[in-house]
This record gives structure tokens, sequence and C-alpha cells, in this order.
């Protein structure tokens, strides 16, 4: 069973080992390990103020961990900047998207193409830009300035700006909240789609039906620390996990955590 283990550690994306983030006296994150490994997708689910923001801002170098170490595809970069971590494989998403408002939808995604790889060229981002604008379902909206777009194009818009730096392993911080259901697939299998093209994902999701739908393995955090991991069913019959943040069967509820403040983007 030891070399089971080496294996699946070399395949490892991304690894975290007992990462700690505190503001003041509060410890937001607290002793965090796990890895992602190629080709998964791995959920991170847990109440309201849990850490998982915080978590992702220290993988994606927002923020220094005051203790811990952070694996990048078997690098150390537990001290890399936000700028290194990207040129080594990492893309982001955030929570709340924000585009260049007067740029056009492809020449928001050709920026991010441009500043995700070292020497990467202006005809070559574009070109990259616009097939990711065909992949993510945007290409009809190329010339519109990005302040047009709806909540679910903004999404895509974030997503497709996040793959144009040609990661590794995507992070996505809560990409679904506030979209209704329909369009919420649509985000599903766009997500299985970037999966399909060699990218590990780790999101972030209230959404219990997203999560059953996509993830390989959960992460459930809860007060700064990681509560259980395991498949979604493991996860969802733990009875820790239930008490903290399910509060209900999760099969029966409507698919959102009784913690879960519906339709609303936070900080
Ligand atoms: N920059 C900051 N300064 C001070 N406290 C912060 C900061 N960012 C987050 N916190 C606090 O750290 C804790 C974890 O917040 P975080 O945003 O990581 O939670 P979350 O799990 O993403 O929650 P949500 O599901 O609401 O997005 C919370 O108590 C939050 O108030
Ligand atoms: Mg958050």
């Amino acid at each position: 069973m030891e070399a089971k283990v080496e294996v699946s550690d070399h395949q490892a994306v991304l690894r975290a080992d007992g990462l700690s983030k505190s503001f003041g006296g509060l410890k937001a994150v607290q002793d965090v390990s796990f890895s992602v490994h190629a080709g998964e997708i791995l959920a991170v689910i847990g109440p309201n103020g849990a850490g998982k923001t915080t978590l992702l801002n220290l993988l994606s170098g927002v923020y220094r961990p005051s203790t811990g170490r952070l694996h990048l595809l078997g690098r150390d970069m537990t001290r890399a900047t936000m700028e290194e971590r990207c040129h080594a494989g990492l893309g982001r998403a955030f929570q709340i998207v924000r585009p260049f408002g007067e740029m056009t939808v492809h020449e928001n995604v050709t920026v991010g193409a441009l500043f995700g790889k070292p020497g990467m060229r202006l005809p070559q981002a574009r070109e990259l830009a616009q097939s990711l604008l065909e992949s993510t379902g945007l290409a009809a909206h190329a010339d519109r300035p990005a302040h047009e777009l709806t909540l679910l194009q903004d999404k895509r818009l974030e997503v497709a700006r996040a793959l144009a730096t040609q990661p590794r392993l995507l992070l996505l911080d809560e990409v679904m909240a506030g979209l209704r259901p329909a369009e919420a697939q649509e985000a599903v299998a766009l997500i299985r789609s970037v999966r399909r093209s060699g990218v590990s994902v780790l999101f972030i999701e209230h959404i219990m039906p997203v999560v059953r739908d996509l993830a390989d393995r959960v992460v459930v955090m809860d007060q700064g620390q990681v509560m259980a991991e395991g498949t979604y069913r493991e996860v969802t019959t733990n009875p820790l996990v239930v008490a903290a943040y399910l509060g209900t069967e999760p099969e029966l509820g409507s698919g959102q955590p009784q913690s879960e403040q519906t339709g609303q983007v936070r900080a």
C-alpha cells in the first residue's frame, strides 16, 4: 500500500502541508493539509466563514501563510508571488467577478493569455483567446464590452480568463453563486470540459447538487480546519459534517445548506 501512496504523491498537482493564516487573533485557516491530484476535480465546502476563500488566497499567493508549505507540480512555491504561481500552472477565477468592463470580451481573455505565460506574443494570445471564447460559449459576444454580459456570461468570462493563463490547476471560488439551476448545469458542463482538456480543478461551492455531480473528492472545512475529506457520499453521511454544515439529509434538501445566504455573492 505504501507504494500506492507514493504514486499518488508524485501525481499531486498541488500539495498543501499544514497551511495556516491568522487575521489578528482570528485563525482563519489552521493547519490545513490536502492534495489535488492530476486530472482530479476537488470540491472545498463548509459554512460561511469556514476559511475557504482564505485557503484559496493562500494557494494563489494573495496571502503568505504563517505556517506550512505549498508545492505545485513538485516545486516548493510557499513563498512564490502570484505571478510566479500563475506561470507555474495555477489559474484562478474569483468569487467576485471583475472583468475590465470597457474592454471587449475578447480583449479581456487576451489580457489573461498575455500575462499568463512569459514570452506570449499578441497574435498568439488573441488566437488562444478566440478558441477559449468558443469553448466557453462566448464566441458570439467576443466584440461586446464586458460590462454588457449577463451574470452567467460573466462567470464564463472569468473561467475563460483563468484558462487563458494555461493552468494545470484551475481554482474556482463559488462560480455558480446566483445562477439559476439550468445555468448552473451549463457551468457544470463547462467545468467537466475543462477537466477533459487535462486541467485539474479545485472549486469552492455551496450548491450541493453541483458538488455531487462534479467532485471526485470533497474537503469539508469548518472554523479554519479540515473537518472531513472523502467522496461526496462519505462526507455527506459524516455526522460531524451534517451537524456543522448540512443540517438535514443533503439528498432531501433544496440543495442549499442551511447556512447559505442564497444568491448573495460576498467578499
Ligand atoms: N482580510 C481579512 N481580514 C480579516 N478577517 C478576514 C479577512 N478575510 C477573511 N477574514 C475572516 O476569516 C474567516 C474566514 O473567511 P473566508 O472568507 O475565508 O470564509 P469562507 O469559507 O470563504 O466563507 P463564505 O462561504 O462566506 O465565502 C472569517 O471569519 C472572515 O471574517
Ligand atoms: Mg468565500
